[in-house]
């Protein structure tokens, strides 16, 4: 098993992968990780396509990622697909538009999210980082399945995040959506990223054993576009922080490592950071009574059977 440090790069750890006939699907790969994840993953040779919500975003970063390619990633790699995970109805729609190319998926990296600190609903009336991060998510992914099936063996690599350790999940899903609760925004937001981890797991048991696995990790620390909506202080402190974070390349890295390493074609229901496995932080994590009670009423939210 190969073993990285934390500096790491995207390219360094996917170094002699062939992705050739490989076919990927990215979240919010118009920016960020999920850009860096792309554009590494079409080095290898994969076929990428983008999943955004502003099509125009998406089409200037797959001209800026074949731009810096220097021939090395053909323009017939990168294809674009609307994605607003800030609907549900919208999420349903692109699904299907994606099955409807026909297109097997090796890999689908779940990677959009939000870290806003206001109060903020979705077109369905979710609280944002709920609705967002995890449901759109919840049903996107399973609406996929065939498709993943289709491909023989797949993978479903997750962003989750540290900040799963802030997080106000209850065993019994209190006020999931914040409606009887003073609003915190780094709270809901944890919830969010610690449902990811957990949709991860509960994929994974209901998946792994038929040849699609899933797992989550944390990224690092990295300065990119999703502290967009924070306070001054909150930003003039990041900055102080730069130092101590990774860059893109690197913070893209465990993605691309939890996606393409062969050690983890077939294990599944893990958590990474840093390119490796890692306990979760927090104690609900491996609660599977609790993953499988996320699952039910997330279910329940989305009206996706599965
Ligand atoms: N950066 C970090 O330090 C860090 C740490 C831990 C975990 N993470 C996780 O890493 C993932 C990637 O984050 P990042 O740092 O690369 O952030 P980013 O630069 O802000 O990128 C986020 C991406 O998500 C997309 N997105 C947001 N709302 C969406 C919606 N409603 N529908 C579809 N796409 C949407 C954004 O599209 P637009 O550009 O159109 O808004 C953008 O492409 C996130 O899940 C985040 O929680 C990041």
């Amino acid at each position: 098993m190969a073993r990285y440090t934390r500096r790491a790069t995207a390219e360094q750890v996917s170094a002699g992968i062939d992705l050739s006939g490989t076919n990927a699907l990215v979240t919010g790969a118009n920016t960020g990780l999920g850009m860096e994840t792309t554009r590494v993953l079409a080095l290898r040779g994969a076929n990428v396509t983008m999943a955004c919500r502003d099509l125009d975003k998406a089409e200037r970063a797959r001209r800026s990622i074949l731009d810096t390619a220097g021939g090395r990633i053909d323009a017939s790699q990168l294809d674009l697909l609307e994605l607003d995970l800030n609907s549900l109805a919208r999420t349903r729609e692109s699904a299907r538009e994606f099955t409807r190319r026909g297109r097997p998926l090796h890999l689908l990296i779940n990677n959009a999210g939000i870290m806003i600190p206001m109060e903020r609903r979705t077109a369905d009336g979710f609280e944002a980082h709920f609705g967002i991060n995890h449901l759109a998510h919840f049903l996107f992914t399973n609406l996929l399945v065939d498709s993943l099936r289709a491909a023989g063996r797949a993978r479903v690599v997750v962003l989750a995040s540290a900040a799963m350790d802030m997080a106000t999940l209850t065993p019994a899903l209190q006020d999931l959506n914040w409606e009887q609760r003073k609003f915190n925004g780094f709270r809901s937001y944890g919830d969010s990223k610690l449902m990811n981890l957990m949709f991860a797991r509960e994929f994974n048991r209901r998946h792994g054993k038929s040849g699609i696995v899933a797992n989550a990790l944390h990224p690092g620390v990295i300065a990119t576009e999703l502290a967009r909506d924070q306070s001054l202080p909150f930003v003039l402190m990041g900055m102080f922080a730069l130092p101590f974070m990774k860059s893109v390349p690197q913070g893209a890295a465990t993605t691309v490592y939890v996606a393409t390493s062969p050690d983890y074609q077939t294990r599944g229901g893990l958590y990474f950071s840093d390119c490796r496995e890692k306990k979760p932080l927090h104690k609900l994590a491996l609660d599977d009574a609790v993953c499988r009670a996320v699952w039910e009423r997330s279910c329940e939210l989305t009206a996706v059977e599965t």
